[in-house]
Parts: structure tokens; sequence; C-alpha cells
């Protein structure tokens, strides 16, 4: 494909960027799109993997077929079956009528299967039945169905060490993975940081009635030199808030560094779901990462301010006496709290500090991320009146993880 015909492919589908991995992804896209080999999209979360499966149907004999976005991490397991593949009237309490599925309402265009890395593992069976043989068997039949459908696939997730942990199939990844399609993360895109702000600030200045925010030469680089955890998604938020806060609409470094969580959240587990390889989900995640920094940095100042007043006073040695807890330790002996040590080492204050005196208001600032995200959970429930889906989208995780963390902290 010409430079030009790119260009017009990512006019089409309003795609900004000029870096070259971008540009060959599309390429690839674009030439696989006339053939039926089904396409694996990676890419951390936030680059933008949703346009190429559009851009493969659009660009396919399919065209003028059903498109069907299938989001598999936000279908309850029990009813993902009939979903994808249909089922039969009364194939289940509560199967009143019986229903197509994703599979047979496709025929003939294409199934878009994100977070493909979330299907349950007899879901996996039968959807590479379908790759393989175009059949398919609806939930409460037993009659053998045909289908003409494309599959492309998208995942934030590492598929091949879901492999290894025994949650994803060799077969089913191999058999999806024909066309790998790869987007690259932000951070090694250049520029194109630069052409995604001056877009997305006209988008937010045109959206808001209001002049489009600049960058003096300075944030320019802040810009292009900071890591992205959270991608395209990130970028385009910061800009939008930036675009309605800053009155001043010539944003300096010092102001732009006030909207960039600090780098090191990207040490910081990912607190929903166990895959640390993939990064931020979500703004929402960025966001509990920078608040538990900053409990961290309270907590450490507290500390300080604490021992300061202590020494002052002469009662070094002396501060068990001022407060009693199980986890208080009045000796010079290194000691973290109990509840501490359920935090990452990397998050951990250090161990090896000698004069820390620990108190319960130390304790209450630093609790854990298993403690923060059970209280998060708490809350949405609540406010959704323990409507564990709208819960879930709120709280920007599957309902599945949902279900998994209710379990575990025991808030059914
Ligand atoms: N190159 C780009 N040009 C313009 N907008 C982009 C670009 N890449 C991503 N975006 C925008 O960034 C946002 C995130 O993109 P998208 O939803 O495709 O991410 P994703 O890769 O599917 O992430 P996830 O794995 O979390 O689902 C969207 O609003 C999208 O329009
Ligand atoms: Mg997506």
């Amino acid at each position: 494909m010409t430079k030009a015909e790119i260009q017009q492919v990512k006019q089409r589908f309003g795609i900004i960027g000029n870096t070259e991995a971008l540009s060959r992804a599309i390429d690839v896209a674009i030439q696989v799109a006339p053939t039926d080999l089904s396409v694996l999209i990676t890419g951390e979360s936030g680059v933008g993997k949703e346009s190429f499966p559009q851009i493969i149907h659009q660009y396919s004999r399919r065209k003028h077929g059903q498109y069907i976005a299938v989001n598999c991490g936000a279908i309850p397991e029990g009813t993902i079956d009939s979903e994808l593949f249909g089922h039969e009237k009364g194939a289940f309490t509560g199967a009143i009528g019986e229903r197509k599925g994703y599979f047979g309402e496709a025929d003939g265009g294409t199934i878009f299967l994100d977070e493909v890395g979330e299907l349950p593992l007899p879901t996996q069976a039968r959807l590479l039945r379908v790759l393989e043989s175009g059949e398919f068997i609806k939930v409460g039949s037993s009659k053998v169905q045909k289908t003409d459908v494309r599959i492309v696939a998208a995942t934030n997730v590492n598929l091949t060490q879901a492999i290894a942990e025994g949650r994803f199939r060799e077969d089913l990844y191999y058999r999806l993975n024909t066309v790998p399609i790869q987007i690259p993360p932000l951070r090694e895109r250049g520029d194109d940081v630069w052409l995604l702000f001056r877009k997305f600030a006209a988008d937010f200045a045109e959206k808001y009635r209001m002049p489009a925010i600049q960058l003096t030469e300075d944030a320019k680089k802040e810009l292009v030199a900071y890591p992205w955890p959270g991608n395209v998604r990130q970028l385009k938020n910061i800009t939008e808030q930036i675009s309605i806060i800053e009155t001043n609409r010539e944003i300096t470094a010092a102001i732009l560094r006030t909207y960039l969580p600090v780098q090191n959240t990207q040490r910081l587990p990912a607190l929903f779901g166990t895959r640390e390889s993939k990064g931020f989900e979500s703004e929402r995640e960025i966001l509990y990462s920078v608040l538990f920094d900053m409990r961290q940095e309270v907590a450490e100042l507290k500390k300080m301010v604490h021992n300061m007043m202590a020494e002052r006073a002469g009662q070094v040695g002396q501060m068990g006496q001022v407060v009693a807890t199980p986890v208080v330790t009045t000796t010079h002996q290194p000691s973290v709290p109990a509840i501490i040590h359920a935090v990452q080492p990397s998050v951990c204050p250090k161990e090896d500090d000698d004069d820390i005196q620990d108190t319960e208001e130390y304790v209450e600032e630093t609790l854990s991320l298993d403690e923060v995200e059970k209280e998060m959970i708490r809350k949405a429930l609540e406010r959704h009146h323990g409507k564990r889906k709208s819960a879930a989208k709120d709280l920007n995780i599957s309902e599945r993880t949902l279900y998994r963390k209710i379990k575990e902290y025991e808030l059914d």
C-alpha cells in the first residue's frame, strides 16, 4: 500500500500518528482484510486496538454483512455460551424463547472478540470448533449449525502467559493468531504524542467552545518524554481535563506535570486482575495508583513530623505509651506494621529504617491495596444498590472479575 492510501485509511477511521509501526499495523490490516484469516490484535490498554477490526471488516467482502463487537470480559460466565452460540427454548431456567446467538446473527459478517483472554475454557472449546469447521451447537440443542463468520480478536493481556497458567488454550491461540497485528504503546511513538495532543486539544476546544490549549516548548518535551502507562486513552483524558480546568490556555511544563501521575506508578501493581504485564486497564486504575502513592507520602510525612516532635520532647523510644495498638512497637527494632506486608515490596516503606515509630495513624494511612480495592467495590455496590452489572461498569472491571472479588472479600 502506498503512503497516501494508508493516510486515507487513517483519515477515514480517525487514526492520528505517523509512527512507522502504526502505519505498518494499518497496512497489515488492509492486506489481510479480503481474506478470511483470523486476526489477533495485541497491544497495551488504550493504544487504539478498537479501530482495527472495523478497518478489517470495512475492507473485506463482508462489509455489507453484520459487524458484531463482543466484549468477552463483560458477559457473565453463565450466559456467555448462550450469547455467543444461542440457545433453544427451555435450554435452562429463564430461557423462555430461543436465541440465535452472535455466531448465528453474524453469518456472512465479522465478529470482533474483544478481551478474548477472558473467555472461559469451555467457551474456548466451542470457539475453536467454529474456527476450525464453521460449526457450532446452540446451548440445549444437539443440532450442528453452520456459520460463515470472520473472527478478529483483541487482547491487552499476555496470552502466552495465560497459556502457561492454563487459562487459555494453546491450540485456540494459534488458530486466532493466524495474522498477528501489534499496536505499539504510545511511549514508543515519539512525536505522535504531540500530534495526538493537538488533535484532542482542538476537539475539546470545539466541544467546550473555548480556545484550544497550547503547550510551551518545555511542556511539549515533557509530554513526549512521559511514559503514558494508559496510552492514548490517558492522553485524551488528560487533554480534556486540562482543557476544562486551566483558564490560562498556555500550558507550561510545571502545569502539565500536575496532571501527569507520578512516573513511578508504573512500578505499582495493577489493582484489578492478576495480570501484572497488562499495565493499567483504565484511568480509574491509574487514579487508584496515584491515590495509593499519595497515601504513602502523607503517611511518611506524618511519621516524620511525629518523630520530629517526639524528638523535641525527648520522648523518642517511649512512643508506645502514646498510642497502643497490637502492631505498635516500642523498640528501635526494624518494624513494619503487619498490614504493610500485604503490599508489594516495591511500595513498602523501607524495612531497614531503624527509626520507624509506628503509630495508629500511620497504620491507618497505609491501608493495603486490598483494603482500598475492597472499599471501592463495597462503595460501588452500595451506589448501585447491589446491582453487580452496573457496579462492574462503574469500576471498569469485568463482571466476572467483580464476582470473583466479591467472593474473595466476602462482600456478598
Ligand atoms: N491513533 C489514534 N488516533 C486517535 N485516537 C486514538 C488513537 N488511538 C487511540 N485513540 C483513542 O483512544 C481511546 C482508546 O482507544 P481504544 O478504545 O481503541 O483502546 P484499546 O486498545 O481498545 O484499549 P483496551 O485494551 O483498554 O480496550 C479511544 O477513545 C480512541 O478513539
Ligand atoms: Mg478496547
